[in-house]
């Protein structure tokens, strides 16, 4: 009788444990990292329309001034490694040899046709098993266009698909006498993004300008400070003073592999205590890394990490196994 007793309160303590475990797990977001990346070109108009289709939460948008002050959607200064620039334009590059979308105007950069990812010296394709390189015919866009599309889609589908717009290298943009940020909270207002309401996370590596656009430019909206190094993580709390969330790499949350399980860093405890969501990136399928499989690199990181969103170019595995854990936020 004393025995089944003991039994009877092991149970119930080891089921609080498992109820407390998952009752601490976050619903989590999926964001289509360049779009559909996997599947095509990244940043075109079709990668998002597919990210879309799949039934993401957010589509990213990485933007660049281009030299008449329409914020293009491109992941880099740079237009050589994924437009034919070097073709149509050969003598507009500048000493470093690069092509800059700064130095183009959006009528020219329209000319442009876009690629999968190469890279500008050896010609040799970044991903070799994604979209061909030169096939099909896809286009640079702005961040008006492609804000028209999601909300068109949200319109037409009754979906309520969000954005993820980045500001990419502010200081680069001041050097050049060009204010990104101003341009790219000007188009979010006026496409009605103005609070953490409205479905736009705005992200940015650049720690001095994300607290510039809450305390200075008094941003609402819900805003991320992407982390690069390590050594970021130590001003998480300062990053609490202005953010709502962190998008660390995801090797930042990993600290090593005993006996077939990974152990963590504390930045996401951490980054939880202080109420920042996280957002790591870049979770893709064909660039495995550490992982034996990508539903381990899911697992992991989702689950057993306990994160709250992924970037990730494979928005469809992403969702697929979330809403198999009943996980995925809706
Ligand atoms: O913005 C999150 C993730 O996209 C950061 O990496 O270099 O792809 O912009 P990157
Ligand atoms: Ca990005």
């Amino acid at each position: 009788m004393k025995y089944n007793l003991l039994f009877l309160i092991c149970l119930l303590l080891t089921c609080c444990k498992q109820t407390q475990k998952k009752e601490k797990l976050s619903k989590k977001i999926v964001i289509a990292h360049r779009g559909a990346s996997a599947y095509l070109p990244e940043h075109t108009l079709e990668a998002k329309a597919m990210a879309f289709a799949m039934n993401v939460n957010f589509i990213e948008q990485d933007l660049v001034l281009s030299k008449d002050d329409v914020p293009i959607v491109i992941h880099d200064i740079y237009l050589d490694d994924v437009t034919d620039v070097a073709t149509k334009f050969p003598n507009r590059k500048r000493k470093d040899n690069r092509f800059y979308v700064i130095d183009f105007t959006y009528q020219e950069l329209k000319t442009l046709q876009v690629t999968e990812r190469f890279n500008p010296k050896t010609g040799k394709q970044f991903y070799p098993d994604r979209f061909p390189k030169w096939k099909g015919s896809f286009k640079l866009h702005s961040l008006q266009e492609e804000i028209e599309l999601i909300q068109g889609l949200n319109a037409s589908t009754g979906k309520k698909i969000g954005i993820y717009p980045e500001i990419k290298e502010p200081k680069f943009h001041q050097k050049e006498g060009k204010n990104l940020t101003s341009v790219v909270l000007k188009v979010l207002d006026d496409y009605g993004y103005k609070t953490k309401n409205d479905n736009c996370i705005l992200q940015c590596f650049d720690a001095n300008e994300l607290e510039r656009i809450r305390v200075e430019l008094k941003s609402e909206l819900f805003l991320v400070q992407l982390i690069e190094h390590k050594e970021e993580a130590k001003q998480l709390k300062h990053f609490a003073t202005y953010a709502d969330g962190i998008g660390p790499w995801y090797k930042q949350i990993l600290l090593e592999k005993v006996e077939g399980k990974f152990t963590f860093t504390n930045l996401v405890k951490e980054a939880h205590e202080l109420e920042l969501k996280v957002h790591p990136y870049t979770f893709r399928a064909d660039a495995l890394a550490e992982f034996s499989s990508f539903n381990e690199m899911l697992e992991t990181l989702l689950i057993d990490a306990n994160v709250d969103g992924a970037f990730t170019d494979f928005p469809d595995k992403v969702v697929h196994f979330l809403k198999n854990r009943n996980q995925l936020k809706e």
